[in-house]
């Protein structure tokens, strides 16, 4: 072997493992650029196309999956890093193209459902979406070939998705009824449905609502948190019916216990309901209670059965306590305003306001002798509350009377001063 040989030789080995490290070294340095979407050919030209082209680039730029490091690739396959669109976009490179709505549950869930992945790249994230979607209506009817129920992308987005708790994501709680709504309110879409599309206007129109948009409460409810986010309902409810108690203990556990629960059961309707309406519950008020037309127990209970006299009863009860604690608030009012401090009788006024407050839940029993214990107990801290204000006002007429006395008492005292004093300069 020649010298000129040895380096052909080196030269070929140094060569081959160029070449055969290469793809190593190409993959390592696009590793390290993945987290970085500028890295991505598809954003750079579909962010200067027009319309629906850039539309998804754009709204990528926030994308809880961009922020993760994901490209477009990782939904709609294609290669990346490729100048040539004929390249980036090639079937050959796996790309898919636009998925159609019965593919997407699949396409999302291959990353969501895969506990392996998740666990790995989120820890915590919950893996049950796909599974869920399944037993919701919307999946049930996706299998069967429908396609415009709701699938992932409709109620995410899917480009720009955010997490829930973000205020601008499309599920954030105050941002659902909106989403659903995008459907549900759409009268040529549930008309071949049959259904109606009330809800989210209902829904705003309610006391929950209300609470959720005005007050920034977020724990009152929005369709989600009654319906389920990905299953037919949520977990820990067994029908549509017990949704309330899930917030409303009390109030659900004196229904399941009153005879209510079985009568209705058998008229083959709803629980609360009947009485409160799903969509636009409404505050509640004593007028709800009795037997006046506006009453809803009127509309079952006629003169004469139990449930009417029951009704009747329970309403005068809580009457009679209410005025009792107005009554009582406006004596001690008089009593502040006299000078006297009230402290000690606004706390025990408070208790019977309590039980005023426990007495509407305890209707939920359907039964007189419960809400009667509850009055009963409210009237005994009005008494206490009342004793205290009597014996103040006492308290304010006798210092009157003194005040009296003392002021006669110095006038006496002035005149008989004046005389003498215009006796003596005399
Ligand atoms: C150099 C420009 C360019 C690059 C790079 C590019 N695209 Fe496109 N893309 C286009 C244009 C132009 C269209 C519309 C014409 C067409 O369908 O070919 C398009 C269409 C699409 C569509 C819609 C296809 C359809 O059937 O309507 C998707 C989805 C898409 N691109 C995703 C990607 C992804 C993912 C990447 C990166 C892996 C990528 N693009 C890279 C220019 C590009
Ligand atoms: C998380 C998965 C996911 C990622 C990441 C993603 N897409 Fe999409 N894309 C979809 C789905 C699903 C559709 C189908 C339409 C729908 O459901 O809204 C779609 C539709 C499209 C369309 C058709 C027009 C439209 O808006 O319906 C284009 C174009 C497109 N994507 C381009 C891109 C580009 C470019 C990127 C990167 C900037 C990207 N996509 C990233 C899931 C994704
Ligand atoms: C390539 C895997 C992958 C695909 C495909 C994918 N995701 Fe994700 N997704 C993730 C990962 C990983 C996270 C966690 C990112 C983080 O928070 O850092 C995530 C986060 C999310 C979140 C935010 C969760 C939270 O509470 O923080 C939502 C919502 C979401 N994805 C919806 C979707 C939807 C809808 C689709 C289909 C259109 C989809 N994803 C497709 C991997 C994927
Ligand atoms: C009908 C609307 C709807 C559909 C369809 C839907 N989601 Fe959701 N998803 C929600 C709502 C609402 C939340 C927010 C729940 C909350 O506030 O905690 C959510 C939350 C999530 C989260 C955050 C973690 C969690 O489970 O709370 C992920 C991830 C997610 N969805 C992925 C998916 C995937 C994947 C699919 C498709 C298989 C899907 N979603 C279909 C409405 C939907
Ligand atoms: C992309 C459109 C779309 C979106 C978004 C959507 N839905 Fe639906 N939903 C439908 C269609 C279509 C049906 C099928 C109607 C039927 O049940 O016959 C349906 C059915 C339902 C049903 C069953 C109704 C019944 O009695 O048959 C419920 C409950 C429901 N959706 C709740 C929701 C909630 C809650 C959300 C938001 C978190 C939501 N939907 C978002 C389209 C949508
Ligand atoms: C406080 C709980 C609650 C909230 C919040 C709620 N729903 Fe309902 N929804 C119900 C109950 C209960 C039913 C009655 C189910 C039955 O009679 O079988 C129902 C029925 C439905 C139906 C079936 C058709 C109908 O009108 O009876 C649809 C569709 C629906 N809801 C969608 C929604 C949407 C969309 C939202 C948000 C705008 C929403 N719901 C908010 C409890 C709720
Ligand atoms: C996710 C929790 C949640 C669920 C589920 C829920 N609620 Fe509520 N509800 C609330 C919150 C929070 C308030 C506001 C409390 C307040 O400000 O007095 C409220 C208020 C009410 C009120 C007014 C209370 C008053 O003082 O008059 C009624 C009535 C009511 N809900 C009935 C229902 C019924 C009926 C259902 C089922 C169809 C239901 N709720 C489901 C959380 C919930
Ligand atoms: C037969 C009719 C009826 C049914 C069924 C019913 N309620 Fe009520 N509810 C009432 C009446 C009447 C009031 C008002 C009582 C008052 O103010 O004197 C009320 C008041 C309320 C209040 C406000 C008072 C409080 O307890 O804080 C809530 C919350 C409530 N109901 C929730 C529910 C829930 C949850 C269910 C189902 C488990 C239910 N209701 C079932 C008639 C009903
Ligand atoms: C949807 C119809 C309906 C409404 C509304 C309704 N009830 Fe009833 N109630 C019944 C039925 C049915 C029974 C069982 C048969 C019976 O005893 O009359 C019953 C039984 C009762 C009973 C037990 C009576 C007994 O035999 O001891 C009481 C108490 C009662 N209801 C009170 C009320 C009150 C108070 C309201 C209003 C807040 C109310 N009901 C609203 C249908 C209704």
């Amino acid at each position: 072997m020649n010298r000129n040989s040895v380096t052909d030789v080196r030269r070929f080995i140094l060569t081959f493992l160029f070449l055969a490290f290469l793809p190593l070294v190409a993959t390592v340095g696009a590793q390290e650029d993945a987290p970085s979407q500028a890295s991505s050919t598809c954003v750079q030209c579909h962010a200067a196309l027009d319309g629906a082209l850039a539309q998804p680039a754009k709204a990528f730029a926030d994308d809880v999956h961009a922020r993760h490091g994901y490209t477009c690739a990782d939904c709609h396959g294609g290669d990346p890093s490729a100048e040539d669109p004929a390249v980036a976009m090639s079937p050959a490179k796996g790309f898919i193209g636009v998925p159609n709505p019965a593919e997407v549950p699949k396409l999302c869930g291959r990353c969501h459902a895969n506990v392996a992945l998740m666990r790995a790249e989120k820890p915590g994230l919950r893996t049950d979406q796909l599974e869920l979607y399944w037993t919701s209506r919307h999946g049930m009817l996706l299998k069967k070939g429908d396609t415009n129920v709701a699938v992932c992308s409709s109620c995410h987005r899917a480009h720009g998705v955010l997490p829930p708790s973000d205020p601008r994501s499309s599920v954030h709680p105050t941002r659902v009824a909106a989403t659903c709504g995008a459907c549900h309110s759409n009268k040529t879409l549930m008309a071949r449905y049959g259904l109606p599309t009330d809800q989210e206007a209902e829904w705003r129109s309610s006391v929950h609502a209300e609470v959720m948009l005005k007050q920034n409460d977020l724990s009152a409810p929005t369709c989600n948190d009654c319906h389920g986010n990905h299953g037919a309902l949520p977990p820990q409810v067994s029908s549509i019916s017990r949704v309330c108690g899930q917030c409303h203990v009390a109030n659900d556990e004196y229904f399941q216990e009153s005879p209510h629960r079985k009568a209705f059961a058998e008229m083959g309707l709803g629980q609360c309901e009947v009485c409160h309406g799903n969509h636009a519950v409404a505050r509640s008020s004593d007028e709800m209670l009795g037997v006046e037309d506006d009453a809803v127990c009127a509309s079952c209970h006629a003169e004469g059965d139990a449930g009417f006299r029951a009704a009747l009863r329970m309403r005068q009860a809580i009457d009679s306590l209410r005025t009792g604690i107005e009554a009582t608030e406006a004596l001690l009012s008089r009593v502040e305003k006299a000078g006297i401090p009230v402290d000690e009788a606004d706390f025990v006024l408070r208790e019977a306001r309590n039980s005023l407050v426990q007495s509407r839940t305890e209707v939920h029993k359907f039964a007189v002798e419960p809400v009667l214990n509850v009055v009963e107990a409210g009237f005994k801290k009005l008494a206490e509350a009342q004793r205290f204000g009597r014996s103040a006002l006492h308290e304010i007429r006798k210092r009157r009377v003194g005040l009296l006395a003392f002021l006669a008492v110095s006038l006496v005292v002035v005149i008989g001063l004046v005389l003498t004093i215009r006796s003596s300069e005399r």
